[in-house]
């Protein structure tokens, strides 16, 4: 099956080998599956919370089982408690979930995972400046960041591992390209929101003066 642009982007940022890829909140596994195919030395794991989907799913990878090389698992449980696999390199994917129910996972994984090495691949949908500006407080640096639009919404792809030594910005570094009308189109619609925002007297922020600050740049 075709991914959509945004899964699509995301799996084209697994680029390095990892012992196990952890496509979380996967509801009903597109990501995951498409993984398996481009990742056949990797121990893929589906995991949501929902209890049909993942009966469904692994019922799926079974009939499928002879056609996939790569080894997999089906894990119904909360994201939050993920069991990560200690020693080895894991690559956890959050994607298609709230900032606030993301970054509350992120948290969980790292409190449970004292001193290991993180890396995450995360697509919030919506609350991208309070994601980034949670994960810059946890020590996250970045890896890459990539903007994407699709069905007129826009969604950043943060790669943040907290052993990268590049620091991560609130409002974005790497991401953008002022000359391309999307990334334009993304600045405006972002100042505008935060400016409403800011126009309540009891709202003391200025976040719409720092997205202001990459025009000049
Ligand atoms: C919209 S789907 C996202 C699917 C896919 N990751 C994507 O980006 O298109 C969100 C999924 O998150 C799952 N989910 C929400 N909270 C969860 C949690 N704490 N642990 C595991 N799965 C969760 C839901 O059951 C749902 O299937």
């Amino acid at each position: 099956m075709k991914l959509s642009s945004r899964l699509d982007t995301i799996k084209n940022k697994v680029t390095d080998h990892y012992d196990h890829i952890w496509d979380c909140c996967c509801d009903h596994g597109q990501l995951g599956v498409a993984l398996l195919a481009s990742h056949p030395k990797s121990m893929i794991h589906f995991v949501d919370v929902v209890d049909e989907l993942m009966v469904e799913l692994e019922s799926q990878l079974q009939k499928h089982a002879s056609a996939i090389q790569s080894q997999w698992q089906v894990h119904c449980m909360d994201v939050a408690k993920l069991p990560l696999i200690k020693g080895k390199k894991n690559l956890i994917i959050i994607a298609g979930v709230g900032g606030d129910l993301l970054i509350e996972l992120v948290r969980s994984i790292q409190t449970r995972n004292n001193g290991i090495e993180l890396e995450f691949i995360l697509c919030p949908v919506l609350h991208n400046y309070m994601v980034r500006c949670e994960l810059i407080e946890m020590g996250f640096g970045l890896i890459s960041e990539t903007l994407v639009k699709e069905n007129k919404r826009f969604y950043e792809v943060l790669h943040v591992s907290n052993q990268a030594v590049e620091s991560m910005t609130a409002v974005g570094s790497r991401m953008w390209d002022l000359s391309d009308g999307v990334h334009q189109e993304y600045l405006n619609k972002t100042i505008s929101h935060y400016q409403r925002m800011e126009a309540n007297p009891k709202c003391t922020s200025r976040v719409s003066e720092q997205y202001q600050e990459l025009i000049g740049k």
